[in-house]
């Protein structure tokens, strides 16, 4: 099987498969208007810590992300990163600000409902791979299909497929404990493409791996966003930015370029390392 299998068809996700009625489209901006990706407006969320002060982790952010874009998102450690993933995804609600994702506003959604666009849309990607570790590697993405709602031979062959285009088939009866760092992400990836997401986001993929394993994730990445793959991705790391189309700098709960930002040529690694969290970029670029 080639890579493009992997293609995000727009046809396919927003086109052919019908949404529950709960869903409430957001219709695009003019005739013929793509929708994004991700539409993120005045995004407000704070947490309040029994016994301490009030966090305002996002302070009002707006960000849109086009079909086929790969955004990195970069800036200080506690500026609010991964809140803005977990709200994207749905995981958690916002104070205030709404959330579209693939023209599905979803930020007032029951946890239940926000779910189920979820595992349609959505691919999620974590620093500790937060693999099954007691099923084989094909299993672990074969869940991934079951549970996006395939039938047990489809999710077989879909696992079996993106093993295959990830390099992984000879390793998918093993378990993932016996994977090095870099292929244990590749599973992880392969597990968060099994629905065929939107959007993949990966919060700090290469932040648990060594140079060659950030290196090998680096590249698949760049490969998939080549064949289509929506990706919102952030990382501390430079050289992992600058596989993406566009860098977004946050800081303090905001975004800190709201014209747009950097290209990520313009964000290569001295620029990101010049404005990256002291030391942050030095001590995810060497071993773990
Ligand atoms: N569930 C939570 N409860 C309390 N505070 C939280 C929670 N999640 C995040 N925060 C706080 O919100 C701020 C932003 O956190 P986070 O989004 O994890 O930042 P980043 O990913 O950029 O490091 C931090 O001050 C963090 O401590
Ligand atoms: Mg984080």
């Amino acid at each position: 099987m080639h890579i493009n299998a992997l293609s995000v068809n727009r046809t396919v996700v927003l086109g052919h498969l019908p949404h529950p009625s709960y869903v409430e489209r957001v219709p695009a901006g003019g005739q013929g208007e793509a929708i994004d990706a991700v539409m993120v407006r005045g995004l407000r969320k704070s947490f309040q810590p029994p016994g301490a002060a009030l966090v305002r982790a996002l302070r009002g952010v707006d960000l849109t992300v086009g079909m086929g874009e790969f955004v990195a998102v970069m800036g200080p450690s506690g500026c609010g990163k991964s809140t803005l993933l977990h709200l994207i995804a749905g995981l958690d609600r916002p104070n205030e600000g709404s959330v579209v994702l693939a023209g599905i506003r979803i930020e007032a959604l029951s946890a239940d409902q926000a779910a189920r666009v979820r595992r349609r849309h959505v691919g999620l990607v974590f620093q500790f791979f937060e693999l099954i570790e007691n099923m084989s590697v094909m299993e672990n993405v074969t869940l991934a299909a079951l549970l996006g709602g395939s039938k047990p031979a489809q999710a077989r062959q879909r696992a079996a497929d993106l093993l295959d285009v990830l390099g992984m088939l000879d390793r998918a009866r093993v378990l993932p404990a016996t994977l090095s760092g870099g292929q244990r992400q590749r599973l992880a990836i392969a597990r968060a493409l099994a629905n065929r997401p939107t959007v993949l986001l990966a919060d700090e993929p290469t932040g648990a791996l060594d140079s060659d394993g950030a290196a090998e994730i680096v590249e698949l990445l760049r490969r998939l966003h080549r064949d289509g793959q929506t990706i919102v991705l952030v990382t501390h790391n430079p050289e992992v930015a600058a596989a993406a189309g566009r860098v977004v700098r946050m800081r303090d709960g905001r975004i800190a370029d709201p014209a747009g930002g950097a290209t990520a040529a313009q964000a290569g690694p001295g620029a990101a390392a010049a404005q990256a969290e002291p030391g942050a970029a030095a001590a995810q670029a060497g071993p773990a």
